[in-house]
């Protein structure tokens, strides 16, 4: 095949599911600050990063002393198309020969070999070359979904990645199936999914610290309007909308929203077909409201479970029991998009807004 329609291929391919955003250091170090004291004494468990791709590898197992972890797990994925080093941390000869093999890494103590009195990606380096029984192959592909995977998952008490975009659903789902504490990386619009809803509104769920625009590695054959060289000759995808989805506790969950509005008929509206008035913005909601309110999803990076209760979403929800009305042609041409979301009257005409979270103050 010539080469061009080769790369052509594989540039559909990779493209189709656009799995391939590697996450950069400086991301998972603003986040991971804020858990710490959460990680002593446990098994942490990577399983959608190649350990020597993976800069969730590189924090964990550079402050494997610091954050006092009983073990460092990281499992690759084969059919990764970076696999064979083009973002490589190291480059490790023998260990990872051509970039197929998945492989495991099991890490117990991360010792200062240069004896700088600081772990260093030198001693974990050292620790890969030297220590022949810290890296095994896998027998499978890596898929966190194999047997081998899962008896690695039921071992770790935290699983912290950022996990592939197209599989969110079912990557989450196992996790709650295998009743794990974890710290993961998801686009925001998955907050939406009923799967993902249901879990954050029994708050099992919930938004961790930075939550929105962050800029992400990919493969050199990515090619998106939101893609640009960067200073390094690497490609870098900029997202708007992604963040940390956790089950681990938080400061922030309990820092209580100090509303300063007071509740008024102009400001407040009610919505034509739930039983609920439209606040458009989190910083106005009103402070003496009582009722059910909807507000736009970014209210999750705010919220506090002590203070309010999550009742429901008005996203492709019929059976909202908030809801008051099914619209039909006879109340207008657009009755499909209204029924989709919460509506409002401007100026007489029915608008339909943006998924809102049905909220209520806790008395
Ligand atoms: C969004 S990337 C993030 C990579 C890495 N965790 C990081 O944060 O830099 C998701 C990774 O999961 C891998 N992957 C895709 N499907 C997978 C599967 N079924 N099981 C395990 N890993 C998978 C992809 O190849 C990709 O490297």
């Amino acid at each position: 095949m010539p080469k061009k329609s080769l790369n052509s291929n594989l540039h559909k391919a990779s493209q189709a599911k656009k799995d391939e955003f590697y996450t950069q250091l400086v991301d998972i170090e603003k986040e991971l600050k804020h858990y710490k004291d959460q990680f002593k004494g446990k098994v942490v468990y990577c399983n959608c990063d190649d350990p020597y791709e993976s800069n969730f590898f590189k924090y964990f197992a550079s402050n494997f002393k610091a954050l006092k972890l009983k073990k460092l797990i990281t499992t690759s994925y084969v059919p990764s198309a970076i696999a064979g080093g083009q973002l490589s941390l190291f480059q490790i000869e023998g260990l990872k020969p051509d970039g197929k093999q998945p492989f495991r890494i099991e890490i117990t103590e991360v010792p200062d070999i240069d004896g700088d009195g600081a772990i260093s990606l030198d001693d974990v380096e050292h620790l890969l070359k030297h220590n022949k029984n810290t890296a095994t192959p896998l027998k499978g592909n890596g898929d966190f979904r194999s047997e081998e995977c899962i008896e690695l998952l039921k071992e770790a008490n935290i699983v912290v990645t950022n996990p592939p975009f197209s599989l969110f659903r079912e990557y989450l789902a196992q996790l709650v199936e295998y009743d794990k504490k974890f710290l993961i990386i998801g686009n925001l619009n998955a907050v939406t999914y009923k799967e993902v809803f249901k879990l954050i509104r029994k708050n099992d769920l919930w938004l961790g610290y930075n939550n929105g625009p962050k800029t992400y590695l990919v493969p050199d054959n990515y090619e998106q309007d939101n893609i640009f060289v960067g200073t390094d000759g690497r490609k870098y995808a900029k997202m708007g909308n992604t963040g940390w989805y956790t089950n681990l506790d938080i400061a922030k969950r309990h820092e209580p929203l100090t509303p300063y509005k007071k509740y008024n008929l102009k400001d407040y509206p009610k919505y034509d077909n739930y039983d609920a008035i439209e606040v458009s913005k989190v910083s106005e909601i009103p402070l003496n409201y009582k009722g059910v309110i909807g507000i736009p999803v970014t209210f999750l990076d705010k919220y506090n479970p002590g203070q309010f209760e999550i009742l429901g979403i008005t996203d492709r929800d019929p059976d909202n029991q908030y809801r008051t009305k099914m619209y039909t042609r006879k109340d207008s041409p657009k009755y499909n998009d209204l029924n989709r979301r919460a509506a409002i009257k401007v100026s007489g005409n029915l608008k339909p807004v943006y998924a809102r979270l049905l909220i209520k103050k806790i008395k």
